[in-house]
This record gives structure tokens, C-alpha cells and sequence, in this order.
């Protein structure tokens, strides 16, 4: 049974973005859960090509899924608030420090992002890769009582917060990993390499 939202629900936004061909990411509403439609060719995509995402028109609270060698990667960009509330369940948390190896060094931070307000996770469940699904809003949830915020996985019930980091207690065991990426321009996001390749 799929949980219930939070009681307070917020407005949600879920932004879907066609990657590889900057520019041409579409944003539409949450009901599509994945993109199909960006290509690098296939022989690319078996290369590894890195994938780029536009990300001009992500704005604060909301999160974009685009894909990176057939992996989901969610791209969240954070507001205040939910940058405060990172570290409001410390105590809650499995590794907040990101002492296990799940991201790049320069994404070993409280944020677990190279940029503070833009977060960049696999959406792939530690367990046993189920999709982690987003609940930005705050509150009671059926499956915590104190929610600030993150992915909950509905094939075990495993929680992440907005950072991508696993709470204690729950079947999977480390935090969603970050993929190598970088900035290209202010509003291009290039994931699959660490910096750009000359
Ligand atoms: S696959 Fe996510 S909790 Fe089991």
C-alpha cells in the first residue's frame, strides 16, 4: 500500500527533464515517473557518456529527474528552509557526516552537494534499488511522525532526507549515492564526470 502524503501537503512540484540535449528538457507534471525520451545514442550511453541537464527553470522546492547511463538521478534544488531543516534529525541519521563512500569528496558536506542549494542523487534505494520516492512536505507522514523533508522507499520503508542521507534503523544501508558532476554554466549540469574534459 502506497503511503499517505504528509497531512499539510505544500505545493509539489516534480519536474521531468530531458537531458543530454541541453535545452530541450521538458517540464511536466508529476505524473510521468521517468523519462524516456533523451538520447545519447545507444552506443554512447554504453560508453558511459555523461549526461547534461538544464536546470534554469528548477526553482526552489522543486526536483527534476533526468537519466545518466539508464540511472534515474534526482536534482533537487533546495529553499531555506529546507537547508535548515537538513540538520534538524541528526540523531536520526545513519552516516550524516557521509563517512561511507557515496559521494565525491566535494560532496562530503551536510548538503552532500557541490553547489549548497542544488543536490544531485542516484534515485536507487541502498536495500535493494527500488525508487525512493519524494516527499518534500513537513509533518506526520504514515510512515514517520516527524518528517522534515526527503524519500521515503516504499518497497521496505527506507527514509532518506533531503540530502540523500538513510536514516537509522531502516533496511538500507547507506546513503543514496551522488554522482560524479559538475557545473558546465550557471544553469547546465553535466553528471557522469567530475569536471569538464578538454
Ligand atoms: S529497496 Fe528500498 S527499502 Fe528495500
Amino acid at each position: 500500500m502506497q503511503p499517505k502524503p504528509p497531512s499539510n501537503p505544500g505545493r509539489r512540484k516534480f519536474l521531468i527533464a530531458a537531458t543530454s540535449i541541453v535545452g530541450t528538457g521538458a517540464v511536466i507534471g508529476a505524473a510521468i515517473p521517468f523519462v524516456t525520451a533523451f538520447n545519447p545514442s545507444e552506443q554512447a550511453k554504453a560508453a558511459g557518456a555523461p549526461a547534461k541537464a538544464d536546470i534554469s527553470k528548477l526553482t526552489k522546492g522543486e526536483m527534476m529527474l533526468v537519466e545518466w547511463r539508464g540511472i534515474p538521478i534526482y536534482i533537487f534544488r533546495h529553499t531555506e528552509e529546507s537547508l535548515t531543516n537538513l540538520n534538524k534529525n541528526l540523531s536520526r541519521l545513519s552516516d550524516p557526516d557521509s563517512e561511507e563512500d557515496q559521494q565525491p569528496d566535494y560532496a562530503k558536506n551536510s548538503n552532500r552537494s557541490r553547489k549548497e542549494e542544488i543536490v544531485v542523487l542516484e534515485a536507487v534505494c541502498t536495500h535493494l534499488s527500488c525508487a525512493p520516492k519524494f516527499y518534500p512536505e513537513l509533518g506526520t507522514t504514515d510512515f514517520d511522525s516527524d518528517w522534515q523533508g526527503g524519500f521515503f522507499c516504499p518497497c521496505h520503508g527506507s527514509m532518506f532526507d533531503l540530502a540523500g542521507r538513510v536514516y537509522s534503523g531502516v533496511p538500507a544501508p547507506t546513503n543514496l549515492p551522488v554522482p560524479p558532476h559538475y557545473y558546465e554554466s550557471e544553469d547546465v549540469l553535466v553528471i557522469g564526470e567530475d569536471e569538464e574534459v578538454t
